[in-house]
């Protein structure tokens, strides 16, 4: 199979054995490619690479040793095999140490040959494949700007390096501030058009009226007002990416006109009488359910379609808990040198509660949490004192299975409610009711007597 594809360059300064060894090759199925020197193998080498180099050691000018540390110095990903004299393994050794995959020596067998360029050509090609499926496998931390090690995170890296390859058009959902419109960006730069302008569009911050001119422009004279011409939205993206920001906000009406740049690729401005062509990766994003707003009619149908072609789906920090170390660490880093102030790292007892936290606001509201720790510890230490209330809450102590809220309890009402429900869970029976809680007998009718129960 790979003999077929394979190109192999012959370095050697004797044209009748270059000659012999190109006709094997080439009767192989190699390409061949011949040199008589190594500057000659460098032409060719920039010109068009091989995937392997059988070189003699012995050569005028440049030694097969010197070839061998050019070819490893500019990195030229080719495997090299150094053909030697009889009797001159010292040279063997020396190429080896320089980077050669193995050496022949001289004379050798069509056959040894042949094992030879075979055996380090399939060497070679494995670990390609091995570095190509590491690099697609390896488990990441971060994807651009993209913060998360959770196996979500993971999922959603492979996803975006897949579409970034396309065109395909892309719907982003997730909660509020779980980063739609940094995936939207991370998508873009990772695209073939990171070199072009990335356009987002708000859909809920642009009044109804105004959207299609904001997203087609107009032309001089389109409407009162409109004393020159403007391009919308879809032209400053020619080239890059346009990031539909809350898409259930875009009205029917606008849907429809959206539809048609979809299917068609070009557009009209307002007033205008020529179709502009539209070279546009659209990316739309949502934070509430497009499929059940189209079963409700808030939102076409085909749209939903045209727009859904690749579903991305965020997680919430919530279910990714694992990652919000890490995020806050990063915040922390972030926010530190933003404000030139130094802050020792988070100490464990702040993190677990960062962890326990629900999130609501997902990685926005905690980027906002480890700011405002930032700007307020004091010493450049944060301590749980300095956590919104609503997230510090002690970590449960030993010995003790319950969790103290963070608004407090009355004590009072608390030791009365587990005595009852120690008696309930006992049938009425104060011996083992007193068993439950851990107290003498007496203890107990004591503390009965106290709530006069
Ligand atoms: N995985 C992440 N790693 C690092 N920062 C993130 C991540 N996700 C979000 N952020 C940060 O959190 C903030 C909110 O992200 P973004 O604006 O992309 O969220 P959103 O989903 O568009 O929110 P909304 O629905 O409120 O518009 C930004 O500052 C962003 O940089
Ligand atoms: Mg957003």
């Amino acid at each position: 199979m790979e003999k077929l594809k394979s190109r192999l360059l012959v370095v050697e300064d004797e044209a009748p054995q270059r000659k012999i060894i190109a006709d094997i090759l080439i009767k192989e199925g190699f390409t061949v490619q011949e040199a008589p020197d190594g500057e000659a193998a460098l032409t060719a080498l920039e010109t068009s690479p091989p995937d392997l180099i059988l070189c003699d050691w012995r050569m005028p000018r440049m030694t097969g040793g010197e070839l061998l540390t050019e070819v490893r110095k500019r990195e030229f990903p080719c495997a090299f095999i150094i053909m030697t004299a009889y009797g001159s393994i010292s040279h063997a050794v020396e190429a080896i140490r320089l980077g050669a995959d193995d050496y022949l020596t001289k004379p050798f067998e069509r056959d040894a040959l042949l094992i030879a360029v075979r055996r380090v050509l399939r060497t070679r090609q494995l670990e390609h494949e091995n570095l190509r499926l590491k690099e697609e496998i390896a488990d990441r931390d971060q994807l651009g700007e993209l913060v998360g090690r959770a196996e979500s995170m993971q999922r959603l890296y492979r996803t975006l390096k897949k579409i970034a390859a396309t065109d395909a058009t892309v719907l982003i959902n997730g909660e509020s501030g779980t980063g739609k419109e940094l995936v939207a960006r991370t998508l873009h730069l990772e695209s073939g058009r990171a070199k072009g302008p990335f356009v987002a569009v708000n859909c809920a911050a642009i009044p109804e009226t105004l959207m299609e001119s904001e997203l087609f422009g107009y032309e001089k004279g389109a409407f009162t007002g409109a004393n020159q011409r403007r391009v919308g939205k879809f032209e400053e993206a020619q080239g890059g990416t346009l990031f539909l920001d809350e898409i259930p906000s875009m009205p029917l009406p606008l849907q429809a006109a959206l539809l048609r740049v979809l299917q068609e690729r070009r557009f009209t401005r307002l007033g205008g009488r020529g179709e502009v062509e539209c070279d546009v990766r659209i990316v739309a994003a949502s934070n509430r359910d497009l499929g059940k707003l189209v079963s409700e009619g808030a939102f076409r149908e085909d749209l939903f379609y045209r727009l859904n072609v690749v579903p991305v789906q965020i997680p919430a920090l919530r279910d990714r808990r694992e990652d919000v170390p890490l995020l806050a660490q990063e915040f922390l880093k972030r926010f530190s040198a933003k404000y030139g102030i130094s802050i020792e790292p988070l100490p464990p007892n702040v993190l677990r509660c960062l962890m326990e936290y629900s999130w609501p606001g997902n990685v926005r509201e905690l980027s906002n949490v480890i700011e405002r720790l930032v700007l307020l510890a004091d010493e450049g230490s944060v301590t749980l004192a300095d956590l919104p209330p609503e997230i510090a809450r002690p970590t449960a102590t030993p010995g003790c299975p319950f969790r103290l809220p963070a608004m407090g309890i009355q004590w009072e009402s608390m030791e009365e409610g587990l005595l009852k429900q120690a008696l309930e869970l006992a049938g009425g029976n104060r011996t083992n009711a007193a068993k439950l809680l851990g107290m003498s007998y007496k203890t107990f009718m004591y503390r009965l007597e106290k709530f006069s129960l």
